[in-house]
């Protein structure tokens, strides 16, 4: 071996050991800044309260979730309730054909509600998935199986839900009774803080504003609604999850996220637009184009449909995380119990690898076409909510939903 090549491998030896120690050093840096970042997020989020206090219409929509409204969910609103003023609140709340006791649950939740006097509209309907089922086939909503038969899509009757959820809005609007903000809760672990901090996103203007939702954490869970600020499905369902860069920046220093669309568990519009002349409401795509195996989530086709979106925006509150259990909420809170060190550096770097592929270039390509053939059929054949669609079918059955 000549001592030229000895010190040229010294040499080669030396710079990879550079090159090891920068990207270490670049790593570690990335962490520490986003590490501050989170906690001085969260801590100016503790501190901060609202000037002043906003009138809210709270909606929810319950199907046989009787567990979660004993062990939680009642006794968190009771308390937000509480720091909101009755004479600031009125709760709607639409169930609908129960299997198990969440009817009697609601009932109880109702007499509490009455004990503090606080304006609400409690409807508790007997129809069940079986008797949406066995009604004739008619009108929007349904669609043709190869069989030859007729099922009924699951993003319609939603819609349908949710909108009678809002009635009483109508109803309150018309005896000259407003609100601020409505504020459509799912079944899910919250406390009245999550929901101040959510009212609070963006210093409260927005078009709507979301939480983040777990189900089997660290995965968040309503990957149905959530598109980034370009309109594309998130790439991973664990933090930074989005491709877009504008979301991405946002969630990396956990200050509201723009996006395109969410929902995620906990949602604040301003109410404004639902008692607009011709009031925005949920629906789904039309019928004729998810009969080419494509659906979109009632959820998100609310924001494309909002004239407020384009201006005001959507925005994920990463502050605001909640669960569909105690132990997934526990899951994710404090923040480092959701985002610790290693997570934050496979997160990065998933992330990273994953905007290099393109999977989701080849998924909506597959939807677009679809959608252009449907819109080729005939000049009436449009529909907005393109970002929202996705390659499914989601159709009712008797004791809950499946794909097809
Ligand atoms: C939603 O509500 C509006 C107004 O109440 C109604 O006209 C519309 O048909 C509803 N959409 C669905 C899918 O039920
Ligand atoms: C409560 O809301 C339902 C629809 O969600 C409506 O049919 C009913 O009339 C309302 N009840 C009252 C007392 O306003």
């Amino acid at each position: 071996m000549t001592i030229l090549s000895i010190s040229r491998r010294v040499l080669r030896y030396r710079i990879a050991r550079a090159l090891v120690i920068i990207f270490a050093i670049w790593n570690l840096a990335e962490i520490h800044l986003i590490q501050h970042r989170i906690y001085e997020a969260e801590y100016t989020a503790l501190r901060h309260r609202p000037q002043k206090q906003e009138r809210v219409y709270i909606a929810s929509i319950n199907w046989n979730n009787e567990l979660i409204l004993r062990s939680h969910w009642s006794k968190a609103l009771t308390q937000l309730i509480l720091k909101l003023g009755r004479e600031n609140v009125f709760i709607s709340i639409y169930e609908s054909g129960s299997y198990d006791n969440t009817k009697d649950a609601l009932r109880e939740l109702d007499r509490e509600l009455e004990r503090m006097r606080v304006p609400r509209n409690i409807t508790l309907s007997p129809v069940t998935h079986e008797d949406e089922l066995a009604a004739p086939a008619e009108g929007e909503g349904w669609i043709r199986t190869p069989d030859g038969g007729k099922q009924l899509r699951r993003v319609p009757y939603l819609a349908r839900i949710r909108n009678l959820s809002l009635l009483p809005l109508q109803d309150l609007a018309r005896q000259g009774i407003t609100f601020d903000k409505i504020l459509f809760l799912n079944d899910i672990v919250f406390t009245p803080n999550d929901v101040l901090k959510l009212l609070d996103t963006n210093g409260g203007e927005y078009a709507a504003a979301c939480s983040l939702d777990f189900s089997k954490p660290p995965n968040y869970y309503d990957t149905f609604a959530l598109r980034d600020s370009k309109g594309h499905e998130s790439i991973m369902q664990t933090w930074p999850y989005f491709s877009s860069a504008e979301s991405r920046h946002a969630m990396k220093k956990m200050s509201p996220v723009p996006v395109a669309s969410c929902w995620n568990g906990m949602v604040a519009m301003p109410a404004s637009p639902f008692i607009a002349s011709s009031p925005l409401r949920f629906r789904g795509i039309p019928d004729s184009l998810a009969e080419y195996h494509l659906e979109g989530s009632e959820c998100c086709l609310i924001h494309t449909d909002n004239p407020l979106t384009v201006d005001k925006g959507v925005y994920l509150n990463p502050l605001v995380r909640v669960g569909y259990s105690g132990a997934t909420y526990t899951a994710t809170h404090p923040m480092m119990n959701w985002l610790s060190v290693k997570r934050i550096l496979q997160g990065l770097w998933v992330n990273r690898l994953r905007r290099l592929g393109i999977t989701t270039w080849l998924k909506e390509a597959v939807v677009r076409r679809r959608i252009d053939s449907w819109r080729a059929l005939g000049a009436g054949n449009e529909e907005r909510g393109e970002l929202c669609i996705i390659n499914e079918m989601q159709i009712l059955h008797k004791y809950g939903w499946a794909h097809v």
